[in-house]
């Protein structure tokens, strides 16, 4: 069973899911939460019942060494946060972005590194079945070598939707302001990234382009781009298509093309969405993409699903457990520093493309995941 202490900073919308998470591992022990909203603290430590902290520094100097202090915080606070945990010694798990500029993140990354510590990043869906099963099926050439991937990430015209009715367990509303303010590439490219990564390693270069084609979300002021499209160029060969936006029709799909069929995952929120294989014949005068996918299955031990519907249907859990796992298992973390480091970098230059600086070589590089088994 994996153990571990944790504390968390932020007790918003995403603080709930992450709290449901952990009931997946009853050997981590969140020893409470501070919020610098008094009333969300209150609330949030009421409903589930956990110590609160009157400030900051409390709260990370009530975690003991080889803990994890977990960041879900808003992400203009995510730099100063992350540092502050990183200046008191302990490993940090930021949610995503790891910060909103690359010479932060850098600070981050170097202030770790010179002090042994681990810096994680979220999203951790790439340490989820499917995420899993995909790469598995990638290493295991199902199909052929891949040549082209396209992953979407458009989330539907989201300022008409009921925002206002989008509530947490504990009561915290969803942030839409932050939200547009942020910009959904931010706040969601890693969801794919992250798994591309994994996978295939750096990203050489990125070609990229943003825009605000919504010109009112919901008359909220200083907001970011809701739609970008990169091309990203991997060392390791692929080449990528990838589409965020909060404009065009739900899409998440992820297709991964390779000489003898298509591998196809329909939702990245779902730990447990199906990954399956299209081959590709010939049927006398035309090509086919098998309609019917072959189902590919994981061979290793399934890491714990929630058991959920839509976001919360992802175990947010998983990045916190795997670095206290690596952490007893004296190994290296698999969202390692380089990781975090490298997924800022490429979402960062997708989000600030616009229309005339979306062609960047990357300065960070990143191994591809290395493929340690969940622990039984
Ligand atoms: N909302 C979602 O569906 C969702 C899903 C996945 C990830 N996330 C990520 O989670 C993070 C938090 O998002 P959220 O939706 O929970 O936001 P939120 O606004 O609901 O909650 C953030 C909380 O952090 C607190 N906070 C901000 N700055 C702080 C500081 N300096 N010290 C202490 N507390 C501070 C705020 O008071 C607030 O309660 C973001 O990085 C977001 O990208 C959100």
């Amino acid at each position: 069973m994996i153990k571990g202490d944790v504390v968390l900073i932020g007790c918003g919308f995403v603080a709930d899911l992450y709290m449901r998470s952990f009931q997946t591992f009853p050997g981590i022990r969140i020893l409470g939460a501070y919020d610098h909203a008094p009333a969300r603290l209150q609330r949030f430590c009421d409903y589930w019942d956990l110590p609160r902290f009157a400030s900051l520094s409390d709260c990370l100097a009530a975690l003991p060494q080889g803990g994890v202090a977990l960041n879900l915080t808003n992400p203009s606070a995510h730099f100063v946060v992350n540092k502050a945990i990183l200046d008191a010694g302990h490993h940090c798990y930021s949610e995503k972005p790891l910060a909103l500029e690359m010479t932060e993140a850098k600070v981050l990354y170097d202030l770790a590194q010179a002090r042994g510590l681990m810096l994680s990043s979220a999203p951790c869906s790439v340490l989820g079945e499917a995420a899993q099963t995909l790469a598995q099926a990638v290493r295991d050439k199902v199909a052929g070598p891949v040549r082209l991937i396209y992953a979407e990430l458009d989330d539907g015209f989201i300022p008409q939707a009921p925002l206002e009715d989008w509530k947490s367990e504990s009561g915290a509303p969803w942030p839409f302001e932050d939200e547009f303010q942020v910009g959904c590439t931010l706040e969601h490219a890693g969801y794919y990234l992250s798994w591309l990564i994994a996978m295939f390693g750096t990203v050489r270069r990125v070609v990229a382009a943003s825009a605000e084609v919504l010109p009112d979300k919901r008359g909220v002021a200083d907001t970011a781009p809701d739609f970008s499209v990169a091309t990203l160029f991997f060392e390791a060969g692929p080449v990528v298509r990838l589409t965020c936006s909060i404009a065009a029709p739900h899409d998440h799909q992820i297709r991964v093309v390779g000489d003898k069929g298509v591998l196809v995952v329909k939702q990245a929120w779902h730990n447990g969405a199906a990954v399956r294989f299209h081959r590709r014949f010939r049927l006398r005068r035309r090509l086919i993409d098998s309609p019917l996918g072959r189902r590919q299955r994981l061979r290793e031990v399934t890491p714990p699903k929630v058991g959920r519907r839509g976001a919360a249907s992802m175990n947010f859990a998983l990045g916190v457990a795997e670095m206290l796992a690596a952490l007893v298992d004296d190994r290296g973390c698999r969202l390692s520093n380089e990781f975090a480091l490298h997924l800022n970098e490429v979402t960062l230059a997708i989000q600030n493309a616009g229309e005339t600086s979306g062609a960047c070589t990357m300065t960070s590089r990143c191994p591809p995941m290395a493929t340690v088994g969940w622990p039984a």
